[in-house]
């Protein structure tokens, strides 16, 4: 039997990944929206290019709840986005509304589903989701290092121009303005980033990968990002589904790794079927920990907000 993912929100980014998961075969999909008619239309257009991709997979859209029951996967994308000017943050104690209602939804009916968060602001909202839902910290996490990191990689090889798949980074740190790419372990084909690019082009790559999504916000104007975004979350999918232990760049819940507590922020995790297996803990220098220690300062300001709101 195929594994069932449901994907909630049928804007951009949960209908892209809709489509990539569906394109691939290997998982019946639940695309599910409140709004009347729109996850339904898209998911039906999706199902009838079945028969040119070979792909034997259902795909449903959907405004009830009901027909996402027992997902093993569930990802969830619903909440505003950002408009050009707005920050991350902004969209908080909206996103927390939409995010709350959706996981109470969610939870009680896929009990066993490994949740992957996608809403911003990111860090706040995995937070928020584990905290309804009452899951498993291991089994919430959130999305958003793989997509900074893939920023980071794209930008250093176009500037050395080498395969992306010889650039080998971490992004860690809050989804935003303070996230921390390791540097120190960033290596091209096994060569140190520091022996290829003096340290002043670096920071700017480093500058344009945290600005990463305003740079897109700014072109489209009525939306962020929404292919880079779905594709590292398949990539999350993929892992959990085939239990691939991938080592990968998420937000997940610290308990005292790398000196933080009590909070969801970017780290490298091990992801298989039981979602964050492992976190991994990099043996980063003095300037890079206190970079990812202020950065979870950051997702803390927003959790307290959040609690204030309560
Ligand atoms: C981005 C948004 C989706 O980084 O957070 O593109």
């Amino acid at each position: 039997m195929r594994k069932k993912v449901t994907v909630v929100g049928a804007g951009n980014v949960g209908a892209t990944t809709a489509q990539r998961i569906f394109d691939k075969g290997y998982a019946d999909v639940v695309l599910v929206d409140i709004v009347d008619g729109l996850p339904q239309g898209k998911a039906l257009d999706m199902l009838e290019s079945g028969p040119i991709l070979n792909s034997d997979s259902s795909i449903i859209g959907t405004n009830e709840y009901d027909d996402t029951s027992n997902s093993d996967v569930v990802v969830i994308t619903s909440g505003l986005a950002r408009k050009p000017g707005m920050t991350r943050d902004d969209l908080l104690l909206t996103n927390k509304k939409i995010v709350s209602s959706v996981t109470e939804q969610i939870s009680s009916r896929s009990p066993n589903s490994i949740i992957i968060v996608v809403t911003n602001p990111l860090d706040a909202m995995a937070q928020q989701v584990q905290k309804v839902s009452g899951f498993n910290k291991s089994q919430v996490i959130g999305m958003a290092g793989i997509l900074d990191t893939a920023r980071f990689r794209t930008f250093l090889a176009e500037e050395l121009n080498v395969s992306v798949e010889s650039v080998s980074a971490f992004v860690l740190g809050g989804h935003g303005d303070t996230m921390v790419p390791v540097v120190g372990n960033t290596t091209v084909g096994g060569t140190p980033i520091s022996k290829l690019i003096t340290e002043e082009r670096l920071e700017e790559i480093v500058q344009r990968t945290r600005d990463g999504g305003a740079e897109i916000v700014s072109y489209l104007k009525t939306g962020s990002a929404y292919y880079a975004p779905s594709a590292s979350i398949v990539q999350m999918v993929e892992s959990i589904i085939f239990d691939k232990k991938d080592i990968l760049p998420c937000t997940t819940y610290l308990d005292g790794e790398y000196g933080i507590s009590g909070l969801y922020v970017g780290v490298p995790v091990k992801l298989g079927a039981n979602g964050v297996e492992e976190i991994i803990e990099f043996d980063l220098n003095k300037e890079e920990l206190s970079a990812l220690r202020k950065s979870a300062d950051a997702v803390k300001e927003l959790i307290e907000i959040m609690d204030k709101d309560d």
